[in-house]
């Protein structure tokens, strides 16, 4: 019977360990691609994730497999991706699937992302398969790496596959243990159906296309559905699956994943996490769905061009189709016109945001410096909220200020925990507990203010601890801080997107070295810009940025005539991401420069 012979796998990994290219040899052994179509990550289809090397979006294929037993395998391969800012795709993929292939890095071995991940697939109950990638380093150690697996993940590794998904070896013994060890799905085929969309995106031919698990019955082309939190009813106009690209079915049954279409043209109706099912079919228990991740940081994203506004709007609300993290409303700037003020899951979820609007949808757009919200308790009594560090009232009409703390765990070798103690102290953690999980490992925990997790805590907890450290946290509860708003003057006049929120101890510091990186971002001009910081009325630093000694935009002039073509060119492209704000050009970075501390 076919739902015996389906296999629904995740590969999980830490970021690097080598999960999409395995992913690749996994698609060739299996035919799947022929080799000369063959590219490399073929799974990360969005240009941004080949070229930076990531996965980002969840990804589904169907294979097919000759196992050694003669026996037809059909796979569903779901991609996840490996970083902390996406874990909320990661456990998406996750209950699409009933076991989870686990790589670890043969020098590297067990990493932060590791045990995040792979605590997820263990939460989800799916049957973890072991691999031990990249064997053929010089450097790897697979014994020292599979007792670590033991030690630290606590899973069986003895029979842990050694891989080298670049070379291509020890790639069937995987495919053969993913037929072994992972159980085949068992819904009922004859029961109502009831599918989990896992992830949906916008097709201007077919509407929302939504990818799907089914869990009990089946689905086929004129079927009528119905989505059951939005409760909206729709026709079928197509089943299918992507291998990788996309193949129509006569029908999808329980066990297999695959995309639905039935001209879903409202964007709001295909939440992922949704339960399908038939349209006659109103006593349904809907499927469990995904935790609601609420936006930790936010900031505002303006267009270069102040007419883009409404193809930026438009643009957002197609991107929050298929990331429901993302959260948008308008506001504006005197300095930066009418943008959106964006709520981010953390700081790569915010660059990848940006990085997508700007190609997908050709937008050039200013980002300001992300931002906590606050909690601001006023003088008359009454309580606001300010999500734009612009907006915070002044000092004389402030009772006390609030702001979000994290409950962090932090999992790192013994060795390092001076290491993260002494930073944890540094950026204001209050001290929580420190257990063993091991002979080796600890896990401690702080309280930490958010605001100093999303600046680059965990770029500084990776380089003190060799990379080591796996961090992890929720929010936790509000507590007041001595906080103050610092704004910063450009040529006398403040300029409301740069103001930024610090810790009265910290300003005088933080002042100093925002004045001193913006002296060395924003180009020069023909007369001294004056950049000074303050807190209300009092300036606590201040520089100049000089003047030319002569007008360089003369050499444009001269020349032949190729060469200024260039200049021009040359000029025109830079000037996009700057902004006029009054005589001085702020380039993007400018923006930014607040995050950057020593
Ligand atoms: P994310 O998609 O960002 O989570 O990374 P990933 O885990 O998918 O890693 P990826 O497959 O992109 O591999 C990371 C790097 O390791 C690439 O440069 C690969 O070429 C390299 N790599 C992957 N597998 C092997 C291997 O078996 N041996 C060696 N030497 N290098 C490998």
């Amino acid at each position: 019977e076919r739902q015996e012979h389906i296999r629904n796998f995740s590969i999980v990994a830490h970021i690097d360990h080598g999960k999409s290219t395995l992913a690749d040899r996994i698609l060739e052994l299996t035919d799947t691609v022929a080799k000369r179509d063959m590219q490399d990550q073929l799974l990360d289809s969005m240009d941004l994730e080949r070229e930076r090397g990531i996965t980002i979006k969840l990804n589904a294929v169907e294979l097919h497999y000759k196992a050694k037993n003669g026996e037809n395998y059909i796979f569903h391969l779901i991609d996840t991706p490996g970083h902390v800012d996406f874990s909320y795709e990661v456990s998406r993929s996750l209950a699409a699937c009933e076991g989870a292939v686990l790589v670890v890095d043969a020098a590297q071995g067990v990493e932060a992302q590791t045990l995040a991940n792979v605590y997820l697939a263990i939460d989800d109950n799916l049957e973890i398969v072991p691999v031990i990638n990249k064997i053929d380093l010089p450097a790897a150690d697979p014994e020292r790496v599979r007792k670590e697996i033991e030690d630290v993940v606590g899973l069986d590794a003895s029979d842990a596959v050694l891989t080298s998904a670049k070379a291509g070896i020890g790639v069937s013994e995987l495919l053969e243990q993913i037929v072994d060890k992972i159980p085949a799905p068992d819904g009922k085929i004859d029961a109502p159906l009831k599918a989990l969309i896992f992830d949906s995106k916008y097709d201007d031919y077919r509407g929302v296309v939504l990818s799907i698990r089914l869990m009990e019955g089946m689905v086929k082309r004129g079927d009528k559905i119905r989505l059951v939190n939005s409760n909206a009813v729709y026709e079928v106009t197509e089943v299918g699956v992507n291998s990788p690209d996309p193949i129509k079915k006569d029908y999808l049954m329980a066990g297999d994943v695959g995309y639905l279409a039935a001209s879903i043209k409202t964007i709001k109706d295909a939440r992922v996490g949704d339960t399908v099912t038939s349209a006659n079919n109103t006593d349904v228990i809907p499927l469990e769905g995904y935790r609601e991740m609420n936006p930790m940081v936010y900031s505002g994203l303006y267009p270069t061009d102040n007419a883009k506004f409404n193809d930026l709007r438009e643009a957002l609300e197609k991107l929050q189709l298929n990331d429901a993290a993302l959260e948008f409303e308008p506001e504006s700037s005197q300095a930066l016109g009418f943008g959106f003020r964006c709520g981010f899951l953390g700081l790569l979820h915010m660059d990848v945001v940006q990085e997508r609007l700007e190609r997908e949808f050709n937008l050039d757009l200013i980002t300001t410096a992300p931002s906590v919200t606050y909690k601001v308790d006023l003088t008359d009594d009454t309580e606001i909220e300010v999500e734009n560090p612009s907006d915070m009232p002044d000092a004389s009409q402030i009772k006390s200020v609030r702001e979000p703390y994290v409950n962090a765990n932090i999992m790192v070798p013994s060795e390092y925990v001076g290491a993260v103690m002494e930073l944890a102290q540094y950026r204001r953690g209050i001290f929580d507990t420190m257990d063993y999980i091991d002979d080796n490992r600890v896990n401690v925990k702080y309280e930490l203010p958010l605001s100093e997790i999303i600046f680059d805590f965990f770029d500084k907890l990776k380089s003190s601890t060799r990379g080591y450290a796996s961090l992890d946290y929720e929010l936790g509860e509000y507590k007041v801080s001595n906080l103050v708003k610092i704004d910063i003057l450009l040529n006398g006049d403040q300029v409301d997107a740069l103001s930024f929120i610090a810790h009265r101890d910290f300003a005088q510091q933080r002042g100093n070295e925002i004045t001193a990186s913006l002296k060395k971002i924003i180009p020069r001009r023909n007369f001294e810009i004056p950049v000074q910081a303050a807190i209300g009325n009092k300036i606590i630093a201040r520089t100049n940025i000089k003047a030319y000694r002569k007008d360089v935009t003369s050499k444009i002039h001269t020349g032949d005539p190729d060469r200024r073509a260039k200049l021009l060119d040359k000029q025109k492209r830079g000037k996009k991401r700057m902004k006029a704000v009054g005589r001085v050009e702020v380039p993007q970075e400018a923006f930014m420069a607040v995050l950057k501390t020593d």
